[in-house]
């Protein structure tokens, strides 16, 4: 339960909002041969405040480097592994043995990656995907880890036979039976989650005629409607995690949790690359970030943000194969200069979309200086409640005024109410788009909006 309805208490409501939100990770790949060294890559990560890592093996030299940071880790088995791992036992245990037990607990090893979107894998290795999870988990057991360390693996959105609209989302029909149900059965019965790699870049670059850029990029747009559903979304990450969510639902697998293992933006690509640029990345990137932060990420099928999201990636890796796209997916260069200006913690004015109003979402040339965050009513009580509680608890908003008997209580709604705060937070905040999106439950306006007895400032001056 979320903190809905209970937040009498300021104290309360701080506490209710850190429990809500989600938490910010990244992919920590090096498939590159400029690369700083892992010490000097932890290092990196701590000062921008990143929490959580993960990596694309168990690399010795990395898993030391993190020892004693506090960064949480999830490691990888890598697929070329899996099937030894899945019909020999004992390979498991002593892949666990050699590659996680030694550097926990100095090392916060979080969760074991068994392969990586091993249904793309050029050897077809689906039928040693949840035996070789069993083994690993097995394994943990008998080392008493298994509380401490969660067992998954990440998923491409290409297990899905369909995705559109997200309440249509099932699971490929050849995997759907033999090898997703007795996965999420897995990740259920051991406290679990499913692991999603999904990138709404890939679906705007192939059907940037359907799609709008604002509705990937997190920006203000009218909304799709899931006519299946009734429900409507605000960006595309929503439609396609909830894709997922209803596949699982599908199979009775409702409860399991979902954490998104890679998503990301690149900032530069080919010529046919639609949208890769450094400011989409700088503005995905960013309003995703402040999304997951600000408590606002859940989904119109799943309300409640409770997600962790790692972002894809720590570096530009040179040596990927493919279009250009793919070795520009970093937010930083391997000299560890920012590819854009992007920060880790929210209520940091300094983020690039903060500073830079071309990706605000308001594009009235008439007069763009002037603009206000209210609050959209059709999103919803229950978010624009959790967005309250955040934006005036641990977002640090001004609300003395829609307090009881203050000067903007009246309309005693939680519409106006939350345009207030919001507006506060958005002017406090320099007017980044990342200040006012709440998840799709605010948007940017360039006329005064008219509240009753309660004039919103616009903060320009
Ligand atoms: C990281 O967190 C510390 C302590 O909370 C803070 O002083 C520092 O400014 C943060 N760094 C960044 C880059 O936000
Ligand atoms: C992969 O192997 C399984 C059996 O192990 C089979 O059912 C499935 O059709 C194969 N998939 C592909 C794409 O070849
Ligand atoms: C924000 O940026 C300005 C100039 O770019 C700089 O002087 C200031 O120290 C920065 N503040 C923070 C908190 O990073
Ligand atoms: C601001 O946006 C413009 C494009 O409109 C871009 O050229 C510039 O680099 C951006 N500035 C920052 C600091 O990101
Ligand atoms: C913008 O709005 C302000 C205040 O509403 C007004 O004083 C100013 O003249 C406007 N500027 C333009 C270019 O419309
Ligand atoms: C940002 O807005 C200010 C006015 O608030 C304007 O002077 C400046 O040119 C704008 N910058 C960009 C990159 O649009």
């Amino acid at each position: 339960m979320g903190p809905l309805g209970v937040c009498f208490f300021l104290l309360f409501c701080l506490l209710s909002a850190s429990s809500e939100g989600g938490t910010i990770g990244v992919n920590y790949g090096r498939v590159a041969d400029n690369l700083p060294s892992p010490g000097s890559a932890v290092q990196l990560l701590k000062a921008n405040n990143i929490t959580h890592v993960k990596i694309f093996d168990a690399n010795s030299e990395v898993l030391k480097s993190l020892a004693g940071s506090d960064i949480k880790v999830t490691v990888m088995m890598p697929n070329q592994l899996l099937q030894t791992a899945a019909t020999s036992p004992s390979f498991a245990a002593r892949w666990v043995q050699d590659n996680v037990a030694p550097y926990y607990p100095l090392t916060k090893i979080l969760a074991i990656a068994v392969g990586n979107e091993i249904f793309d894998d050029p050897t077809n290795l689906t039928s040693y995907l949840v035996p070789a999870m069993i083994n690993v988990q097995a394994a943990l057991v008998k080392l008493n880890l298994d509380k401490a360390i969660k067992v998954s693996t990440p998923v491409a959105l290409s297990a899905l036979q369909s995705s559109y609209p997200p309440s249509a989302g099932a699971f490929r029909t050849d995997l759907a039976e033999t090898v997703m149900m007795p996965m999420l059965q897995f990740l259920r019965k051991t406290g679990s989650y499913l692991m999603v790699n999904v990138y709404p870049f890939f679906a705007y670059e192939a059907n940037a005629n359907d799609i709008s850029l604002d509705y990937a990029l997190f920006r203000p747009n009218a909304g799709v409607l899931d006519s299946g559903s009734g429900l409507t979304y605000y960006n595309l990450l929503d439609a396609q995690i909830d894709a997922v969510v209803y596949a699982m639902s599908a199979l009775n697998y409702d409860d399991v949790p979902i954490s998104i293992s890679e998503t990301g933006w690149p900032s530069e690509g080919d010529p046919n690359e639609l949208g890769a640029n450094v400011m989409n990345a700088a503005a995905y990137v960013g309003n995703l970030i402040s999304r997951v932060l600000s408590g606002t990420c859940g989904t119109p099928k799943r309300p409640h943000c409770n997600m962790d999201v790692y972002l894809f990636a720590l570096f530009n890796e040179n040596q990927k194969p493919g279009p250009t796209s793919e070795r520009n997916y970093g937010m930083f260069y391997p000299n560890e200069q920012k590819v854009y200006d992007v920060n880790f913690v929210l209520g940091n004015s300094n983020s690039s979309s903060a500073r830079n109003n071309s990706s605000s979402g308001n594009n009235n040339e008439g007069n763009s200086s002037e603009t206000w965050c209210i609050a959209d009513p059709s999103a919803g009580k229950e978010r624009l409640q959790m967005a309250l509680d955040f934006v005036c608890g641990e977002g640090g908003a001004d609300c003395t005024a829609i307090q009881p008997g203050a000067g903007c209580y009246e309309p005693n709604t939680i519409e106006a109410h939350a345009s207030y705060a919001f507006n506060n937070y958005y002017q406090k905040n320099g007017k980044g788009s990342w200040t006012c999106h709440f998840g799709g439950a605010a948007y940017v306006v360039s006329q005064a909006p008219k509240i009753v007895k309660c004039t919103l400032p616009s903060g320009t001056n």
